[in-house]
């Protein structure tokens, strides 16, 4: 099968492990400041060949590099997994100030969070050589919520269990995000009696 990146596959691989340093090196310099380490954890990926024509096939576009690389964001992938609610927005400012990087889009699934439950923070930045990379940035709740609910995803359930399984999950996801909130008090307790 031909590359659908057109031979631009170790150009993206260098983009995405320069990003992945430079959030490495401002999870350093962040974790100097408070004595808290903000990031739990980061995987970075290049979309497979397989998924990336699935995605091409899905959205009605012809399977080219042009499509994988101008039309669709998310050829290049990071998600930041943080400690605390607040680590998500204070990385998101970090991202935002990056002189390297140009922020083309994003969407707060956190202040509003969707339907079904989901919350993460997205964000479309666009790299000095024209390569899109799509971040997600959410906490270990949010990540332990999104995780079953994509191995949900893919079990059929009894039509008349369709509703009460949707109607949990958002119960679920709920209660995470409002653990997240206690646990953010907490911290910044502690924060506070350091100070
Ligand atoms: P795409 O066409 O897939 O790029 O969707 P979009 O452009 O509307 O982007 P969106 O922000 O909705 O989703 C981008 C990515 O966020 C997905 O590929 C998933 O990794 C993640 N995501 C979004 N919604 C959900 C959800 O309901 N559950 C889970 N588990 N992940 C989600
Ligand atoms: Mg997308």
């Amino acid at each position: 099968m031909d590359d659908i990146y057109g031979g631009k596959r170790s150009d993206m691989e260098l983009v995405l492990n320069r990003f992945v340093q430079r959030i490495k090196e401002v999870r350093q310099s962040m974790a100097a400041e408070t004595d808290f380490d903000t990031i739990e954890h980061m995987l970075a990926r290049v979309k497979s060949e397989e998924s990336m024509r699935e995605k091409c096939r899905r959205k009605g576009l012809p399977e080219t590099a042009e499509s994988a690389l101008t039309k669709i964001y998310d050829a290049l992938g990071v998600r930041i997994v943080c400690s605390f609610l607040s680590d998500v927005y204070d990385i998101r400012d970090h991202i935002a100030a990056e002189p390297d990087y140009e922020v083309v889009e994003e969407r707060d699934y956190i202040r509003n969070a969707k339907p079904n439950g989901y919350r993460s923070y997205h964000m479309i930045l666009r790299s000095v050589e024209g390569y899109y990379i799509e971040i997600q940035l959410r906490t270990i709740s949010m990540d332990t919520w999104a995780a079953l609910e994509h191995h949900l995803r893919y079990k059929k359930p009894h039509v008349g269990n369709q509703k009460l399984i949707v109607q949990e999950l958002k119960r679920c996801a709920d209660e995470l995000a409002s653990t997240d909130v206690s646990m953010q008090t907490i911290r910044d307790m502690l924060l506070a009696e350091e100070s």
